[in-house]
């Protein structure tokens, strides 16, 4: 095993963890230029765009150094707060970390995060200061954040940029030297841990592994601990830039096993696998389900295409097995189904990934957390959308979740950062100078306020620089009502929310403004009344239309005028009618956007 080096990267999203990643294997020749293609690891389409690395991939390279052959893994973790439980599993899986920090933006929120999920499991770590080719880089200034921050010496710091290639052979090196080697024992039964999963239409879901202990043989009868299931290892193998099948896999590696799983629930990251008939006493500490954190209903823009909805969700549920949902009905929406998501990034990759790969156009109404009502007959009731909260006089109390929070900034926004905490009913717990010019802040805070738009408003009062990161820290009681939305005396079940009884009559007013600018005008008028039960506690109207847009374009510009109905076609795809009112997409999504 004294070849093998087991390593990932953390950092802070867009601190350039892919592009150096493509270094590392352009550098030790695992790709050549031919192949080379840009953010390699991200094969996701939907990742390339959008530049964010959604699911952790490993993969494997020869390395030679002093006259000596290494294989180095490399296990790519994903930078969002969403996905953060992909990362400590990755993180488990190895023996060292590359700590990566962009020099032109120093130490954030989930650099700090990720390295403690880093020391938790013990790792080696190595500091990487990157992007040193941008202008705007301050190497001394961030190298002495890193040097407080983990206690390392200035010369431990590698001086590196993905970009250019300055400093990829010193990393190459400080893996080797630096990171142990893993230890465990081939003579004992197999304990092998899953940190990730790839689904594949035409061989099922491939198993990605680290082996801890024992060994793993093609043909190998072996059992997933935690969902108790037993497989054949009809293929494994290690992961190259394709993988490539093996007959065993060792202590200490990590490689990928296919034994014709069709459902991604049955593969649970942080399991582990043994052996059917020599079992391992000890799973791997560690392993527990991921639960989704927001709650909304996806619902078919045209009814006729819920079966078709249906399947594309099952489809989407074998490769992302943290996506959840159940059907449900709404009396503005008919038929769709209640989905559970990690977080709002996820929720907006899933909605993304339906209309993209199934050819999907679907309505996502207003997301929500899952409360908890005290039932006056002692039971407790989940509420994971508003249709769901019980009637009031039924319950005793409710409780919703709340985080603790994390915040990095520079010191001249401490003031805002605090209001804008307060104001979404959080306390603060902590504050902490890490340098003279930057602190951390702790906050308690409840979820249902950071879902909507808090991290917008973070980035925007601190112009861009605070980060953020939290964690679940547990339910509390909390003064929570329904708040219902009705368009000429409708009710419009999809627009109600769950909020704070406090922040009821502003959350009101301000939805009844905010609907008034996205409903399009009609030939009548429209009245938008909020209310909390019975009580109505907002209004506005919308006028009636007066003239056809058509109008506008007097003369012959045949071009013009078709351009201009086909766009109201395409805007009339995303609308909805309730009752007698249209209402656009848009509308079911105004709470996100309440200022
Ligand atoms: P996530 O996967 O979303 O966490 O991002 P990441 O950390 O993988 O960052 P990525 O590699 O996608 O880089 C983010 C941006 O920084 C991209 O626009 C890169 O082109 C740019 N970038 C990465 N490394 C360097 C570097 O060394 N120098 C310069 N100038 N730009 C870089």
């Amino acid at each position: 095993m004294d070849h093998l080096r087991n390593f990932c990267i953390i950092a802070h999203i867009d601190h350039g963890k892919s592009t150096l990643a493509d270094r590392l294997l352009q550098n030790t020749g695992t790709v050549t230029g031919r192949d080379m293609q840009e953010q390699l690891l991200d094969n996701m389409d939907l990742e390339r765009e959008r530049g964010i690395t959604i699911k952790s991939h490993a993969i494997q390279m020869k390395y030679k150094h002093e006259g000596k052959d290494y294989t180095l893994n490399l296990i790519d973790t994903p930078g969002h707060v969403d996905f953060s439980y992909e990362v400590s599993r990755s993180i488990a899986a190895c023996e060292g970390a590359l700590l990566i920090v962009d020099a032109s933006q120093g130490i954030e929120a989930q650099t700090i995060s990720n390295l403690y999920l880093a020391l938790e499991h013990d790792l080696e770590i190595i500091p990487v200061l990157n992007k040193i080719d941008l202008p705007g880089a301050m190497p001394d200034e961030v190298s002495d954040q890193i040097i407080d921050l983990i206690g390392c010496d200035a010369e431990d710091i590698i001086h590196a940029s993905g970009k250019t290639g300055v400093g990829v052979d010193d990393i190459l090196e400080a893996i080797v030297k630096r990171i142990p080697a893993p230890k465990g024992d081939p003579e004992e039964p197999l304990q092998a841990m899953i940190f990730d999963s790839v689904f594949n239409s035409f061989r099922g879901i491939e198993v990605i592994f680290r082996v801890f202990n024992g060994s793993i043989k093609k043909g190998d009868k072996v059992k997933f601990v935690a969902t108790g299931k037993t497989y054949e290892a009809d293929e494994i193998g290690i992961l190259g830039l394709e993988q490539i099948p093996m007959p065993e896999i060792k202590t200490g590696d990590v490689g990928y096993l296919i034994s014709g799983i069709k459902v991604a629930k049955e593969v649970k990251v942080g399991d582990t696998i043994t052996h059917v008939h020599r079992p391992t006493q000890q799973m791997i500490k560690g392993f527990e389900d991921v639960k989704p954190m927001v709650f909304a209903g996806i619902y078919p823009v045209d009814t006729t295409e819920y079966e078709e909805l249906r399947a594309s969700m099952e489809k989407l549920q074998l490769n992302d097995a943290s996506l959840v949902w159940e059907p449900e009905t709404s009396a503005a929406l008919g038929f769709g189904f209640r989905c559970g998501f990690l977080g709002m990034l996820h929720m907006e990759i899933v909605q993304e990934r339906l209309e993209r790969e199934f050819d999907m156009t679907v309505i996502t109404t207003v997301p929500s957390v899952q409360f908890k009502a005290q039932m006056s007959d002692g039971s407790v009731q989940n509420i994971n959308a508003p249709s769901e909260m019980p009637d009031p006089t039924r319950v005793t109390h409710i409780e919703e979740p709340f985080i603790r929070a994390q915040i990095i900034s520079k010191s001249e926004f401490v003031g805002p950062i605090i209001s804008l905490c307060m104001d979404k009913r959080g306390t603060i717990q902590n504050q902490v100078y890490l340098t003279s010019d930057r602190v951390e802040l702790s906050f308690e805070l409840p979820l249902s306020e950071i879902v909507f738009d808090f991290f917008d408003k973070l980035k925007t009062i601190s112009r861009g620089y605070a980060s953020l990161d939290y964690e679940l820290i547990g339910m509390k009681v909390s003064k929570m009502v329904k708040l219902d939305i009705m368009l000429n005396g409708e009710p419009v079940d999809a627009l109600s929310a769950v909020v704070h009884r406090d922040k009821a009559y502003e959350w009101g007013k301000r939805l009844c403004e905010k609907l008034k600018e996205l409903l399009p005008r009609q030939m009548f008028e429209i009245a938008i009344q909020a209310s909390i039960g019975t009580k109505i506690i907002a209004r506005e109207t919308v006028k009636a239309m007066r003239k056809n847009v058509l109008a506008k374009c007097y003369g012959g510009d045949i071009s013009r005028k078709r351009k201009l109905l086909d766009k109201q076609k395409k805007g009339k795809k995303r609308m909805r009618q309730v009752g007698n009112v249209e209402i656009p997409q848009d509308a079911f999504m105004a709470v996100l956007k309440l200022d």
